[in-house]
């Protein structure tokens, strides 16, 4: 008999047990445009929860972006895989890619590259170095503005977070950005779930 149990890597579909409750709480969540944080030790599932649950959402409706901070160190980093994760979740189709990249991070110079799946995917670049600057601005503003297009409901999901000084600064500005008006449109529309290790 096949093993239903896999280790190591992220589980999705039929590997994916139980959590239903977690499911449908974090679906509510993401539905409501609530703002929140999924914590736990090591190896307890988050990943796969959020995944789980992000894939759920209706793809016509939703902009729903995981962004996997692991390989982050950085504003710019950070504002990069960030707006790689919201445009590619956005289309598959390499021109509505490119003019998605373009009006919303247009800062990050977009280009399109097709990868050895022969998927298209957009690179983000800028010569800049150091401190948050526009870009950074420019990337936490993006959720708004598609909201406001009143299209897409958005959901955007920061995995992998660690407390350190540079989070502090993207979360001193999400909340400035999104917390204080939550209850208005569009922002009722914009979720961000944040998960990481404690
Ligand atoms: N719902 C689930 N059903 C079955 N196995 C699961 C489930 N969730 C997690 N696992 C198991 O736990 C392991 C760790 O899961 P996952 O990577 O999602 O956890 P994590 O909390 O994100 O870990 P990390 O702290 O390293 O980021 C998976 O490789 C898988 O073996
Ligand atoms: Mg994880």
């Amino acid at each position: 008999m096949k093993n239903p149990f896999q280790y190591g890597d992220v589980v999705g579909g039929d590997a994916f047990c139980n959590r239903r409750k977690e499911v449908g709480d974090l679906l509510r969540a993401m539905e409501n445009g609530e703002k929140l944080f999924v914590y736990s030790e090591r190896r307890f599932g988050k990943t796969s929860l959020v995944r789980f649950a992000l894939d759920k959402l209706p793809k016509k409706q939703y902009v729903s972006a995981y962004v996997d901070l692991w390989p982050t160190d950085g504003a710019l980093s950070f504002a990069t895989v960030t707006a790689k994760a919201i445009t590619e979740s956005m289309s598959t189709r390499a021109e509505k890619i490119f003019e998605i990249a373009k009006s919303f991070f247009g800062r990050l110079s977009p280009s399109m590259t097709i990868n050895d799946q022969g998927k298209p995917e957009v690179t983000f670049g800028t010569k800049r170095f150091g401190e948050p600057g526009p870009e950074l601005d420019e990337v936490l503003e993006a959720p708004r503005k598609i909201a406001a297009q009143g299209k897409w409901r958005v959901v955007v999901v920061f995995d992998e977070m660690s407390f350190n000084r540079f989070w502090n600064t993207v979360a001193i500005r999400l909340s400035g950005n999104y917390e204080v008006s939550s209850r208005h449109k569009p922002m009722s529309h914009i979720s961000f779930l944040v998960a990481g290790g404690i």
